[in-house]
């Protein structure tokens, strides 16, 4: 694309949201509506980006990031107004601006391009994306010249019954030649039920001149749903996330079901992975290829090698090696680092641990700042107790080491390279590599002890 610059209107509070959270940062799939936006515009390789802040401004500019230049709005007086107060940092522009509204998270970089070519092609003054819908409601319709061209735009509220029934929306979006559009910014009013400047008059005011206008509709409305309240906002997360899996599904992860399976925009997954029915992954969590996910499984942030199979389980901030083996009800808490062929079964918690190479901590156990050996198998029920009331202490196992089941390790503690600890023990001193420890009584037995009753 040859120059473009682009203005996102984002200075409203979205008060049909009803919540003191700006509207813009309502999360979709993980990622604030705003910079799933800011995100497409830079995929779309717009040259410069202004962000139209106003309500919370300094909370939405602390939360959104990207090469953007922000620009105040003081008082919400319209999306017309919104625009005009960018006019100042565009004065000697001349190119293209894409103008998008910030509610539109859906919107892809594709449809972007495509407004963009019918407006040059056209040669328009201005060009609206629009979209034919099933329910137009809310939206501002499209009033169309018998030549097809654009005559107005009408906001629901000062739309004759005629103009309610078109079904084709604006969809917040437009290309503009800024050197005609710019200066008719000023010359909006708020001659309007809402008492706003709206935008959407300059496609009134271009015909006036004797400008064209135009509009490219999007062939797949749902793209342009709009979010305005928290119903709309479910609706456009359910889309966002299969519009994800099945990115992923045609990059070659399996997904059994994709309308239970939950997967943030910026998780990679890598190909022949299978994820199985209710599984979620969030935040910047990396998968591998050939892993198993799930079913019944919640990773955040987390890193996972190849080949890897985690199945009813959590695990948060976390990283698994490849060829490793998790779960049924494995919980693992940030700053477990899994290593590779590893084993990790039902009912253990991992936090800020290392589990070396073909370890195997298989059933009931508790790990907590704690560093494993490779080849060392930690028995059923073992527990480190690192936490003396005040403070968090360590316990470092060695490689090839053996706990007997249900023993406690008491950190600080150190139990050597080839060392074992006998079923039930309390550890409180370090064990010498290869030694034996038993730390428990001595069994007694009382014989014939029933005869007493
Ligand atoms: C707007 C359009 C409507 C279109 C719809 C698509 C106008 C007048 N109407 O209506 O035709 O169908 O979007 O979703 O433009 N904003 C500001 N400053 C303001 C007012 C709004 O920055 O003073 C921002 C908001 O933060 C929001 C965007 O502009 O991101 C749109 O505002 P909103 O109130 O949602 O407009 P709609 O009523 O949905
Ligand atoms: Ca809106």
């Amino acid at each position: 694309m040859s120059t473009l610059a682009a203005v996102v209107l984002a200075a409203g509070k979205g008060t049909r949201m009803k919540s003191e959270t700006p509207k813009v940062l309502f999360p979709v799939a993980g990622k604030p509506m705003l910079q799933h936006i800011v995100d497409t515009l830079s995929a779309a390789g717009v040259s410069e980006t202004y962000v139209v802040v106003g309500y919370q401004a300094q909370q939405v500019k602390d939360s959104v990031h990207g090469d953007i230049t922000w620009v105040e709005q003081r008082q919400q007086l319209g999306t017309g107004h919104a625009l005009a107060q960018a006019a100042t940092h565009l004065r000697d522009y001349s190119g293209d601006v894409l103008v998008l509204t910030g509610d539109i998270p859906l919107l892809s970089t594709e449809s972007l391009a495509q407004l963009v070519e019918t407006h040059r092609q056209d040669k328009n003054a201005a060009t609206v994306l629009s979209a034919k819908v099933p329910e137009p409601r809310g939206y501002g319709r499209i009033v169309r010249a018998g030549n097809g061209r654009v005559e107005a735009i009408t906001e629901e509220r000062d739309a004759t019954d005629k103009e309610r029934a078109i079904n084709e929306i604006n969809s917040g979006a437009y290309c503009f030649n800024w050197r005609r559009v710019g200066p008719l910014l000023e010359r909006l009013n708020t001659n309007n039920a809402q008492g706003e400047y709206y935008l959407t008059d300059i496609f009134s005011l271009l015909v006036l001149q004797g400008e064209h206008t135009g509009a490219y509709a999007v062939e797949d409305y749902k793209e342009v749903s709009g979010v305005n309240d928290r119903v709309q906002l479910a609706q456009v997360e359910r889309e966002m996330r299969l519009r994800i899996n099945y990115r992923l599904m045609r990059g070659g992860v399996t997904i059994v079901d994709p309308h239970t399976t939950w997967i943030d925009s910026q998780v990679r997954i890598g190909s022949e992975t299978v994820i199985m029915p209710n599984t979620h992954v969030y935040g910047d969590s990396q998968i591998g290829d050939h892993c198993v996910l799930g079913p019944d499984t919640t990773l955040r942030s987390c890193q996972l090698g190849n080949a890897v199979s985690i199945r009813n389980s959590v695990a948060e901030e976390a990283t698994i090696g490849p060829e490793s083996n998790v779960g049924p009800f494995a919980y693992l808490r940030p700053g477990a680092e899994i290593g590779r062929g590893v084993r990790i079964g039902d009912f253990v918690e991992i936090k800020n641990s290392q589990i070396g190479d073909g370890s195997k901590v298989p059933h009931l156990t508790y790990v907590g700042d704690a560093q494993v050996g490779s080849k060392s198998n930690i028995g059923c029920g073992v527990i480190t107790a690192n936490y003396d009331g005040k403070t968090k202490h360590k316990t470092e196992i060695g490689d090839d080491v053996f706990i007997g089941s249900n023993s406690n390790l008491i950190a600080p503690v150190k139990v050597e390279d080839g060392a074992y600890v006998a079923a039930g023990s309390t550890i409180t001193d370090s064990v010498p590599a290869r030694a034996l420890a038993i730390a428990r009584s001595r069994q007694t037995v009382k014989a014939d002890w029933r005869k007493r009753d």
